[in-house]
């Protein structure tokens, strides 16, 4: 019996040594518990704080991430400053005066600095503030596995690339696979934009001309159309205005995006395209009706999402100040 312990313990003992480079190479949910045990309540207080001045910020924060994780894995380099000898991508097409919330990120990495400094990654705060920024909306909690460390370079042509309003479902659903996620991902993600907003240009094509037959996009609520034609009316000057991505409960993270979009409400061509696609309309109209579902899967495609490309172990660096590599 002793020898049989003995032999399963030596086992044991064995395998952790053979698997250690593998399990401390991989993200896990205790990582900081003893270098920053505060890490998550300074998070949520400064996600707190932005949201109380400004409830839009939750969604910006939420974007953030997912601007993150699509360019170069998540490793913060979404945050990373233009200077004269590097490009970032804060000035690539999708993210130029579009992209928010780098001060709360800043203020989040300035508060952990003082509580443990140069231990918790940007990218990982990245992750967290998302988190973070859905449950006060109203959104599901999920744990978040960290360790993710910060990149030292940055990808403005990927960045470019980022998946876009304009282009087919297809195209977006490509995207999405290319970086290990799937179809329902697609589907389940894009439930994102049940809150923040989005400027005219981003949809304007379907008000007017759309598909240059000078009519509107026939796949669009004719009450919503009105109010979406009077918000941006067809001249260059409106092309920045803001309309909300979910009218109805604009700052809250539930599922009322499925909602509109059964309701021909959604106010991107890319969202509305969901219930117009027969292996994505079922998942529509299941969220629609189903909103815990739709909460549920949410929480586990972010957590997928948040393991893209990331950087583990001596890979990359913890930045110091997110905008900057060390
Ligand atoms: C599926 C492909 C996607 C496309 C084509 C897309 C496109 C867009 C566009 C065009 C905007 C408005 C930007 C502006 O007008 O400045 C926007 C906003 C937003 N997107 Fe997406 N998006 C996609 C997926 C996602 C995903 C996966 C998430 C997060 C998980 C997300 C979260 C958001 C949020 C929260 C906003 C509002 C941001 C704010 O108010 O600051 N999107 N998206």
């Amino acid at each position: 019996m002793e020898c049989a312990i003995y032999k399963h313990s030596s086992l044991f003992l064995c395998c952790l040594v053979l698997l250690s480079p593998l399990v401390f190479c991989q993200l896990n949910y205790m990582f900081y518990d003893s270098t920053c045990p505060n890490l998550t309540g300074v998070v949520r207080y400064n996600v707190w704080s932005a949201i109380s001045n400004e409830s839009r910020i939750a969604a910006s924060l939420l974007r953030l991430h997912f601007h993150d994780c699509f360019v170069n894995g998540c490793d913060g380099s979404v945050l990373l400053d233009d200077t004269s000898t590097f490009t970032g991508e804060k000035n690539a097409l999708p993210n130029k005066n579009s992209l928010r919330g780098f001060e709360v990120i800043d203020t989040i990495k300035s508060a952990l600095e003082k509580a443990c400094p140069s231990t918790v990654s940007c990218a990982d705060i990245v992750t967290l503030a998302a988190r973070e920024a859905v449950y006060l909306s109203g959104g599901p909690f999920w744990p978040v596995p960290l360790g993710r460390r910060d990149g030292t370079t940055a990808n403005k042509t990927e960045a470019n690339n980022l998946p876009s309003p304009f282009e087919p479902l297809q195209n977006i659903i490509d995207k999405f696979i290319t970086k290990g996620l799937d179809i329902n991902d697609v589907a389940t993600l894009s439930g994102a934009h049940t809150f923040g907003f989005a400027q005219c240009f981003t949809f304007k094509s379907r008000l007017f001309n759309f598909g240059s037959k000078g009519k509107s996009d026939p796949a669009l609520d004719s009450s919503l159309l009105q109010t979406l034609q009077k918000l941006c009316p067809d001249q260059d000057d409106s092309d920045t205005k803001l309309a909300p991505l979910d009218p109805v409960t604009t700052n809250r993270f539930d599922n009322m995006y499925y909602r509109n979009l059964v309701n021909n409400s959604g106010l991107l061509q890319s969202d509305q395209a969901l219930l117009g696609d027969n292996r994505t309309a079922s998942l529509v109209l299941n969220y629609s009706k189903y909103p815990f579902l739709f909460l549920r899967d949410f929480a586990v495609s972010m957590e997928k999402m948040g393991r893209i490309g990331v950087l583990t172990g001596q890979e990359g660096e913890v930045r110091k100040n997110c905008r900057v590599v060390n």
